[in-house]
């Protein structure tokens, strides 16, 4: 097989986009990041070209000097089982490397056998587990959606001092998520910030008693995602009534919660009150994982 591993252009945007919408029904959220990915002087699409035809790609960014992010990885259904995903994986980490990286991460669904595989194949190490779970706004869940006056807009200082002493940050081993991205959240607090669209808390006072904070979406507006959300159980459960008041022209609600063990976050029996499905019934199924040695 002549398979060619290069850098890609705005000529393969169109095959890009064919692989892309047979894969997940057609839901996958390559098609509204591909052109800014393109674009982004962070990173590089890298495509997989076998017999003059781009049968897969996958993607590295450098979120932060020194911790570049794997993700986006895509094989042609036609074309699987046949090493594609290991090869883009091998040479996406060695252009990672080549950039002067001190961390490569990634992260993974605990369905997909086949990514877990390739992964530990390569050396990664698995660093942190998260929960997980998401609601329509067309589900009964928004039915509990309420703004409510007590919530207020953190400024990133005080949101600062909460996540890093908050029960989130301990589960995560320090990883703050954004959709299906996470950041080391003390090396990288700006960047964190950064990609954040609300900082919501709610006070006693000068304290603050909980804290929820979403990204902005991927997709336009597509997507909610929850990206922290700790604190006093009562007050948690007010916040996230006021999120999905706030995510009401979004499609879809999205939580990422680290998972805690044996005491769950705050938040997931609240999520799951409130109508959230757990899909592995609270246990893990997202994982991070890195690698440091090169
Ligand atoms: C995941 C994906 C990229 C794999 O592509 P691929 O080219 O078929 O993978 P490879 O042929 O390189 O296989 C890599 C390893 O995974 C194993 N594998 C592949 N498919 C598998 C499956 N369905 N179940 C279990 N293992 C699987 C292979 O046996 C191989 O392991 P080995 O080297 O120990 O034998 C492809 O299935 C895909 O595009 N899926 C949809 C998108 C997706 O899930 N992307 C990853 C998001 S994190």
């Amino acid at each position: 097989m002549a398979l060619v591993l290069r850098q890609a252009t705005q000529a393969d945007v169109q095959r890009i986009i064919s692989i892309s919408t047979q894969i997940w029904d057609g839901d996958d959220y390559i098609v509204g990041v591909i052109d800014e990915w393109l674009a982004d002087p962070r990173g590089a699409v890298i495509v997989a070209v076998l017999n003059g035809e781009v049968v897969g790609y996958g993607r590295w960014a450098q979120l932060w000097p020194g911790y570049l992010w794997m993700e986006g990885l895509r094989v042609d259904p036609v074309s699987r089982g046949q090493g594609i995903a290991k090869a883009l994986t091998r040479y996406l980490f060695e252009t990672a490397r080549l950039q002067g990286a001190e961390s490569v991460a990634l992260s993974t669904y605990l369905d997909n056998a086949a990514t877990m595989r390739i992964t530990e194949a390569c050396g990664f190490r698995r660093v942190a587990s998260f929960i997980y779970t998401e609601a329509k706004t067309t589900a009964p869940v928004c039915a509990h959606a309420q703004l409510s006056p007590q919530v207020q807009v953190l400024d990133t200082g005080t949101a600062l001092d909460f996540i890093s002493h908050s029960t989130f940050m301990r589960a995560s081993g320090g990883y703050f998520p954004h959709g299906w991205c996470f950041l080391p959240f003390a090396v990288a607090p700006e960047a964190v910030f950064a990609r954040m669209r609300w900082i919501l808390g709610l006070r006693r006072g000068s304290e603050v008693r909980a804290m929820l904070c979403s990204g902005h979406p991927r997709r336009h507006q597509q997507e909610f995602m929850i990206d922290f959300v700790d604190g006093e159980p009562e007050a948690v459960e007010i916040l996230l009534r006021h999120a999905l008041a706030l995510a009401r022209k979004s499609r879809s609600v999205e939580v990422m919660l680290p998972y805690a063990t044996p005491q769950p976050l705050a938040a997931l029996p609240i999520l799951t009150h409130l109508g959230f499905e757990l899909e592995h019934g609270g246990e893990a199924d997202t994982f991070v994982y890195e690698k440091t040695e090169f």
